[in-house]
């Protein structure tokens, strides 16, 4: 079940988060300020944050935050997403993001979703789950998280 998130996800979301093993303390810690700063007036603003529960299990699997980004026509970021590390390549991560693009353009009317991701190799597996949604790779910003760690940004039309 995909669902919005609450404050009392805080903790799940960082953890989980957390035990992939694909992001920097320093993310990790952006996060919940993140997290704090989306129910505190974000959320108001027009960001959206929503979670995949498993209910029978009653824990949550997976998560996506994603919004509007600042003056723009229709352009939309995807902010975060991961999916409980034991629990991937089972699909969740691709039923996230079919919701996420669909609220995106049918809710909000929103045309174009752009996604930031690494250049380091462990991310390929990410970026080969964006290619299969057919995202395009847009640009490449040389050196920007560090030297030899680049952003590599992804762009699809939404309303294509
Ligand atoms: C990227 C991520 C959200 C995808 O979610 P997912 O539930 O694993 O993906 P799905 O099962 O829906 O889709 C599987 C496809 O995604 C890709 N993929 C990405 N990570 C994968 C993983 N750990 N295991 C298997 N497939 C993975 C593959 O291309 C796969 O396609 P295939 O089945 O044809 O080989 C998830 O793997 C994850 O949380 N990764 C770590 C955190 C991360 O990189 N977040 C994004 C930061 S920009």
């Amino acid at each position: 079940m995909i669902r919005p998130i609450i404050p009392a996800d805080t903790d799940a979301l960082v953890a989980l988060t957390q035990a992939t093993g694909m992001f920097k303390p320093l993310e990790i810690v952006a996060l919940r300020e993140v997290l704090d700063d989306y129910f505190a007036e974000n959320q108001a603003d027009g960001h959206v944050a929503i979670a995949f529960e498993d209910t029978a299990a009653g824990a949550i699997v997976g998560y996506a935050y994603y919004g509007p980004a600042p003056m723009t026509e229709g352009t939309w970021q995807l902010w975060w997403i991961a999916v409980e590390k034991n629990q991937q390549g089972r699909g969740v991560g691709s039923r996230l993001l079919r919701h996420v693009e669909d609220d995106i353009r049918v809710n909000h009317q929103g045309r174009i979703l752009f996604i930031e991701t690494g250049s380091l190799p462990h991310y390929e597996l990410t970026r080969q789950f964006y290619r299969k949604f057919d995202y395009e790779q847009h640009a490449l910003l040389k050196d920007f998280y560090a030297v030899g760690d680049s952003m590599v940004v992804f762009r699809k039309a939404l309303n294509a």
